[in-house]
């Protein structure tokens, strides 16, 4: 009886094979995708990433069936839009918990990719052969961007409104087009019901449908050139007789095991999150967003939203020069932009920080400082101390960038081995010892400034 089923499936699959390579693209990607034995837990944050998108791309179609991209005012004086939100938080069966999933979803998602991206920075995985993956990781980020500050209008609430009122304003200060791009972006000359449609068909369509293309890309450029690894060695280097690499370990099971590991411990700390700290203690969800939209009334502090801080603290660090604050708006492009340079920023002989020299490792914790000390001045009104502090760290900021060329080529790195190495218990401590130093640090930053 087993037997036969078991034909059968085997004949089907035979049948597909024929017409589609199911097999093989299993085989390629998975069953007999050999990854390095030694990837720790960085390693978990890829797999976590697609599964944060599942997340939005399935809490965003239900929130879709009751949400109504109106900006004009209701029966009962409210925007329509922010009315078809506290109608799903209050009145739809399990809408509170799908809205939350979503939001508290865009927050996790980047400090997911956050994560990701900083593996790919002390491993040098940006490194040739893996320009390809990283540029389409910078597309990635820079998508996904756009697709969070869009998301962030529908709800319609005070911050909504301003914080797209503040951003689009930017475009503004580019000489000749600015204006113009402004009014064109908006699709009218103050954000209104107008530019809420066009946010919505790009949040719910457009931008998915780019992040998908560009994730899948990012697949198969990994795939094609192999993962990198924690002491940045190409495994492809040393291969068996049969053509394996001896340092590597199929996909399926390993890592699908591993990564189950992962999915389990993330979606403790989001139900967490999700059930006793939905709004993030005021980061995830801002205050002034459970107010309507209101144009006549500008809220006291405008902020963006935590993730896009470190980049907003840089805009505001930059003073207006020769009569124009487009200075500001180009630091800040050339933020985000520096980071998809990386792979040619970086002259390093070797890989991975646990074989770079002293130079690297003071710059990278340099660069930490700086990105979450300005993360931390962007969240919070601006003084005249504040100010200075992060000018002072988006010079760091640049510095680490713009210097990697010269001092990464006269850094004294040491000789990787030639296979690769399991961590040791120490080191995972003292991992966690770093982690611990680095929360503890910001938390007295944050009360000091
Ligand atoms: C939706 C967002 C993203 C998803 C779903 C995603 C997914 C993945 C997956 C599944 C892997 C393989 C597993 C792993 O190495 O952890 C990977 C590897 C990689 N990703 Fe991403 N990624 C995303 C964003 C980014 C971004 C923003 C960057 C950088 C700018 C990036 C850079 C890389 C690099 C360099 C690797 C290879 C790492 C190595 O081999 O050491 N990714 N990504």
């Amino acid at each position: 009886m087993a037997d036969n089923a078991n034909n059968k499936l085997t004949a089907l699959l035979g049948w597909v094979d024929a017409r589609f390579p199911l097999t093989k693209m299993y085989n390629d990607h998975v069953g007999k995708y050999y990854a390095p034995k030694n990837f720790n837990f960085w390693y978990f944050f890829g797999s976590l990433a697609m599964l944060v998108l599942v997340i939005q791309i399935v809490s965003g179609i239900f929130l879709t069936m009751n949400y109504k991209p109106d900006g004009t005012t209701g029966l009962n004086h409210l925007p329509v839009a922010f009315t078809s939100v506290e109608y799903i938080m209050r009145d739809v069966s399990g809408g509170w918990i799908i809205r939350y999933m979503h939001s508290t979803g865009a927050s996790m998602f980047f400090i997911v990719v956050y994560l990701h991206m900083f593996r790919g920075l002390i491993y040098g995985s940006f490194h040739r052969p893996r320009e390809l993956v990283w540029v389409f990781g910078s597309l990635i980020f820079l998508a996904l961007m756009a697709e969070a500050f869009m998301g962030y209008l529908l709800p319609w609430g005070q911050m909504s409104f301003w914080g797209a009122q503040v951003i689009i304003n930017l475009f503004s200060a580019i000489p000749v087009i600015g204006p113009d791009l402004s009014t064109w972006i908006r699709g009218d000359f103050n954000v209104s019901d107008i530019t809420l449609n066009r946010f919505f068909a790009l949040h719910v369509i457009a931008l998915p449908l780019v992040l998908l293309g560009l994730v899948v890309a990012h697949l198969i450029a990994l795939h094609e050139v192999g993962s990198n690894n924690p002491d940045g060695i190409e495994i492809k280097k040393h291969k068996g007789a049969d053509g394996i690499p001896l340092d590597g370990i199929p996909f399926h099971p390993y890592y699908t095991v591993k990564d189950i590991l992962g999915v389990v411990v993330f979606l403790i700390v989001f139900c967490a999150v999700l059930f006793f700290a939905p709004e993030g203690g005021g980061y995830f969800l801002e205050k002034p967003n459970f107010d309507p939209a209101n144009p006549m009334k500008t809220p006291e502090h405008i902020a963006p939203v935590w993730y896009f801080t470190p980049f907003y603290a840089i805009l505001r660090a930059i003073p207006s020069f020769l009569g124009t604050q487009v200075w500001g708006v180009i630091g800040m492009g050339a933020a985000v932009v520096l980071i998809a340079l990386l792979p040619w920023l970086d002259r390093s002989p070797v890989k991975s920080v646990r074989y770079r020299g002293p130079i690297f490792k003071t710059m990278l914790v340099l660069f930490i400082i700086s990105f979450i000390g300005l993360g931390i001045l962007g969240a919070i009104p601006a003084t005249d101390t504040r100010t200075i502090v992060a000018q002072i760290l988006s010079v760091v900021y640049f510095i680490f960038f713009l210097g990697m060329p010269i001092y990464t080529k006269i850094d004294k790195c040491k000789t990787p081995p030639e296979r690769v190495t399991m961590s040791t218990p120490r080191q995972k401590w003292m991992f966690l010892l770093y982690v611990a130093l680095t929360l503890i640090g910001a938390y007295v930053f944050a009360i000091i400034i």
